[in-house]
């Protein structure tokens, strides 16, 4: 449809940045990002001609447009762009340009290149800063000096392309990282496009070593303003592959006392599950800390979410607490229910959730293990 749409329109029609990489690479890759020469807003109305099931969204002021599908799939096409900076981290303006151009302004060499789909170059590479070579020799490399200046979410996106593909820096990019970190253009970048780009570092299966360089290279203490004792444990690197972003989250900070991760959530912007886990994780750890009884311990874990709990349980020092209080969980099998308790002539009221508590209690310390006995507990 898009080579079809591309000879209608008559304008070259390139796919480009992490689609092409990722193809050369032989890693399997869904986003697709296109470049029209010519306009892409034009070019992307004709082309839902072909796609009935797609819906078109259009922002005007960046040139881009967004072809989105009923499975959540989505076609990017933008016109072939020049951005400026008007400083450091800002958004960037936008005006048309040529393909050489449009390349020029990305990010790292391996993101910078096209392959066209129009019928009479089909499949035809364009590689105009050496993609293909910091491709095969394993580089990062940015098209110009100034690049993390411009934008110093780069800086981030830099480590994340690195450890994702075991690549290393070229050794001018890596000098102009350290630099951008000295001159502390990362107090220019807004606390969104910093939290977006950490949350997509915890989305990497690699993202402890993407974690551990961030930290080595002094970039997360240049973000935070002070050394957190951020835990980016390779050892986890095997099971953590199944974690999920919320227990990543939790994980990382779980070395920091319950201060610092305060004064790390006014830095980030997490969405509202991550924040309110990571509240309910610092007081369940608070708690943790206290003798409690084991009716008490179950309380609170029943409460906390499954993921925090997790976290906590992996934590030397609440590891046992909390794996006593699970195995004395496992005992309890109760069949009383409120609606049980009511034809069994309980009032409906307060003194359900108490005879509960008081049956669920009596399982947990082992003073009932049979369904009579809980009868005659719940008419106690
Ligand atoms: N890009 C850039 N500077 C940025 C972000 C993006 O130059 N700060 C360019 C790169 O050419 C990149 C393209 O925009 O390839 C698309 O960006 P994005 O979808 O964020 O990244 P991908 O390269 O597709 O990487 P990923 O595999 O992580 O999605």
């Amino acid at each position: 449809a898009v080579r079809d749409t591309a000879e209608e329109e008559q304008c070259s029609v390139y796919v480009v940045g992490g689609f092409v990489r990722d193809l050369l690479l032989s890693v399997p890759t869904q986003d697709l990002d296109f470049v029209v020469e010519g306009s892409g807003g034009q070019f992307a109305q004709a082309l839902m001609k072909r796609m009935p099931n797609g819906k078109l969204t259009q922002h005007i002021t960046f040139g881009t447009a967004q072809i989105i599908f009923p499975d959540g799939s989505h076609l990017d096409i933008a016109s072939t762009r020049w951005e400026h900076y008007s400083f450091p981290g800002a958004l960037p303006q936008v005006e048309e340009s040529c393909l050489r151009d449009d390349l020029f302004r990305r990010d790292f060499t391996i993101n910078s290149m096209a392959i066209c789909l129009n019928t009479d170059r089909f499949g035809e590479l364009v590689d105009y800063y050496g993609g293909k070579q910091d491709l095969q020799q394993g580089k990062i490399r940015f098209l110009h000096n100034i690049s993390f200046i411009d934008d110093p979410t780069r800086m981030i996106r830099a480590i994340r392309f690195a450890e994702r593909y075991y690549f290393s820096f070229a050794k001018e990019t890596l000098d102009a990282l350290y630099t951008a970190i000295e001159t502390g253009v990362l107090g220019k970048l807004s606390v969104e496009r910093f939290s977006e780009e950490m949350l997509l570092i915890l989305k990497e299966n690699n993202y402890l070593a993407m974690g551990q360089t961030l930290v080595k290279c002094g970039l997360l203490n240049a973000w935070f303003g002070k050394e957190l004792a951020w835990n980016f444990n390779l050892d986890d690197a095997e099971e953590s592959v199944n974690w999920s972003l919320n227990i990543r989250w939790l994980s990382s900070v779980s070395r920091m006392d319950s201060a610092e991760i305060e004064s790390l959530l006014e830095r980030v912007c997490l969405n509202k599950s991550l924040r309110d886990e990571t509240i309910h994780y610092i007081h369940l750890r608070e708690s943790l800390k206290e003798s409690l009884s084991l009716s008490e311990m179950d309380r609170l874990l029943t409460k906390a979410p499954k993921e925090v709990v997790f976290v906590l349980a992996r934590d030397e020092s609440y590891k046992h607490k909390i794996s006593e209080c699970l195995k004395a969980a496992q005992r309890i099998n109760m069949s009383l229910d409120g609606k049980a308790l009511i034809k069994m002539g309980v009032k409906q009221g307060p003194e359900i959730g108490k005879i509960l508590d008081r049956v669920r209690m009596a399982w947990l310390e082992g003073k009932i293990s049979t369904t009579e006995e809980e009868q005659l507990m719940a008419r106690k």
